[in-house]
């Protein structure tokens, strides 16, 4: 069972805690220093001029923050926002939503990708002209109606821009690019929570959720919650890192941040497929999981570690990934 892993894809325990978690302002987020810089300078310009800000689409990992950033913006712009998920998203339902926006408004799709080519195709007129061409009857009866659109910002959250189609990804003013965050911003990170969440917790135990959450804030927020229900079970209640190492062992989250999973993948490779290549759908086959799960939840930070590569014959282990394991390195072919 996938759920009891704390890989960052979203599920649905999560909603409630991470909404209060949540940074509210640009102050409130941690890192990204660069992204932040250009946003802030953006919203500036966009609120002086009382415009509704760019398009803007955020790309990266799940659970770096995107979601987040996106009511960011509408905070600070003072506008309403609609959030929605795009594999969801009909034309119909863009319809729906653009006819009912205020000025300046912020729409947030999440997993941009995934829209339909019939929601992206409304999309493109509103964002360009913010005008919605809308088609009524049918065959030589049908006739377009065009409707003026106020103002507004669509936000985009995408974890592969690569699927966004070329039309889309042009209409977007500004491209935000989230990495994984540094140890000391997931401590601080960590802090943050902790206040809000209202458990006490030393410096360096923070330090060793940070290590060891992938350079993710929602995995370091997970482990947090985690960590403190071992703290409130089975001690006083305030985290030490005594007990915040106990709580990661339990979870079987090793130094590297590396869960189960993670480590059941690197040694796939080695193990059924001689150290690969191995296609991702077969890895993901022998794994049990699906190969977009594998892709794009457990791989990026595999790749990240320089654990393993992704190579057009598919996943290959390197030295790296087979010293985390403890495995007897491949055999020197300059030797013979
Ligand atoms: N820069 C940040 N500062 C503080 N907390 C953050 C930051 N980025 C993410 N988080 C935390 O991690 C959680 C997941 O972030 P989210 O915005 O939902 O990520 P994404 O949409 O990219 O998957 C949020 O609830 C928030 O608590
Ligand atoms: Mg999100």
């Amino acid at each position: 069972m996938s759920t009891q892993f704390l890989a960052p894809a979203l599920r649905e325990e999560d909603e409630e805690v991470e909404q209060s978690l949540r940074p509210r302002r640009l102050d409130d987020f941690v890192g990204q220093v660069r992204v932040k810089e250009q946003l802030a300078i953006a919203l500036d310009a966009a609120k002086a001029r009382g415009e509704a800000l760019d398009h803007v689409l955020l790309v990266g990992p799940p659970g770096l923050g995107k979601t987040s950033l996106a009511h960011i913006v509408r905070e600070e712009l003072g506008v309403g926002i609609r959030a929605v998920a795009g594999p969801a998203l009909e034309r119909k339902d863009v319809a729906a939503i653009l006819t009912a926006i205020e000025p300046r408004d912020v729409v947030f799709v999440d997993e941009i990708h995934r829209m339909s080519r019939a929601a992206e195709e409304i999309l493109y007129p509103a964002l360009e002209d913010f005008r919605l061409d809308i088609v009524m009857g049918q065959g030589t009866a049908a006739r377009t109606l065009t409707l003026d659109l106020p103002p507004f910002t669509l936000v985009g959250a995408t974890t592969r821009t690569g699927l966004l189609t070329s039309p889309l990804r042009d209409r977007f003013g500004m491209t935000f690019r989230l990495d994984y965050y540094e140890p000391a911003e997931l401590a601080a990170i960590v802090a943050r929570s902790a206040r809000i969440l209202g458990v006490e917790i030393a410096a360096d135990a923070a330090d060793e959720i940070a290590g060891r959450a992938r350079g993710t804030p929602r995995i370091a927020n997970r482990i947090l919650r985690r960590v403190r229900d071992v703290a409130e079970v089975r001690h006083e209640g305030a985290i030490t890192t005594a007990i915040a190492r106990e709580a990661l062992d339990l979870l079987e989250v090793d130094e590297a941040g590396l869960e189960r999973l993670d480590r059941e993948l690197l040694r796939s490779i080695v193990e059924k497929y001689d150290g690969g290549p191995v296609g991702v759908g077969t890895l993901a086959a022998s794994l049990g999981e699906e190969p977009d799960t594998i892709e794009y939840v457990y791989e990026p930070y595999l790749l990240q570690l320089g654990f393993i590569q992704r190579t057009p014959r598919g996943r290959t282990i390197t030295k790296l990934g087979r010293a985390h394991l403890g495995a007897a390195p491949e055999p020197d072919a300059s030797l013979f």
